[in-house]
């Protein structure tokens, strides 16, 4: 399952955000959009998944699995979403409804996928709670929201997102609104379960450091544009672009901090 995105252009009003960006995630792949914010990269995220805002328009093509996503009528593309691309956005709060127990939301999205008993997905959300490392599984999908920690939030965001076992799983800085110490267990929690999963990833990062944790290729953006992309190896040791350059100079604070990325 290939995910081929050729000459993406999103369009906000007259304004063009984003500019022919073309990368591609070969089956099993990790791949890092990075820039800083406002380049474009949930932007990019978003078309990926037929979630752009309100008169936002994409050009171009999207293709997975040789099939083009742009043009997809809603309920087509929102079936992908869940089934076979997992979505991870940066503030769970935004992913989980406060007044609904985190067992029934990872229930639903069971359910809604997979057709599964309410029974049957209820004994699987404990599973899926166990999965992503959340303690005590079995009473913590009787807690709302707001009951967990960021963290702990988190981790359900993920549960939801990876519950149908999807064969992509787009992470929009899924560790950027969490403690230092926090994104460092999120982070080896997401490489490690989409390693188990042979999943492909999208991970989307303003830090050089925390792409180079998870990602094997990376494709860095500038208003809306790419700038480079390559081995995050050659990023880190020969980065040709000014941007890059940038990017790499913020990041070494954190590859030699104590407990950074090293
Ligand atoms: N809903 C929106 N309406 C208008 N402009 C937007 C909207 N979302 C994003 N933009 C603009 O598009 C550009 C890219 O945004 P985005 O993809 O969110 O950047 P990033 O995720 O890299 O921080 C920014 O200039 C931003 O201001
Ligand atoms: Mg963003």
């Amino acid at each position: 399952m290939t995910l081929e995105v050729t000459d993406l252009t999103v369009d906000i009003g007259p304004r063009r955000v984003v500019s022919g960006v073309s990368f591609s995630v070969p089956d099993g792949a990790r791949v890092g959009l990075i820039g800083e914010s406002g380049s474009g990269k949930s932007l990019t995220a978003l078309a990926i998944l037929g979630l752009l805002p309100e008169g936002a328009t994409a050009g171009g093509s999207i293709r997975w699995n040789g099939r083009e996503l742009l043009g997809l009528r809603d309920r087509e593309i929102a079936r992908l979403r869940g089934d076979e691309i997992g979505i991870v956005f940066q503030e769970p709060r935004t992913a989980l409804n406060p007044i609904r127990t985190v067992g029934r939301q990872i229930a639903e999205s069971i359910r809604i996928h997979e057709g599964a008993t309410k029974k049957d997905a209820a004994a699987r959300a404990v599973a899926e709670a166990s999965r992503v490392a959340l303690p005590d599984p079995g009473s913590i999908v009787g807690r709302y929201p707001h009951q967990l920690s960021g963290g702990q939030r988190q981790r359900v965001a993920i549960a939801m997102a990876l519950a149908c076992r999807p064969r992509l799983l787009i992470a929009d800085e899924p560790t950027t609104a969490l403690d230092v110490t926090i994104q460092a267990e999120i982070l080896e929690l997401l490489r490690t379960l989409v390693a188990d999963d042979g999943m492909s990833l999208v991970f989307i990062t303003h830090d050089l450091a925390v792409l180079s944790q998870i990602a094997t290729h990376g494709v860095v953006l500038e208003h809306g544009r790419v700038v480079e992309q390559g081995a995050v190896s050659q990023l880190l040791s020969g980065p040709v672009s000014p941007v890059t350059q940038g990017l790499l100079r913020d990041a070494t604070a954190t590859l030699w901090r104590p407990g950074g990325a090293e």
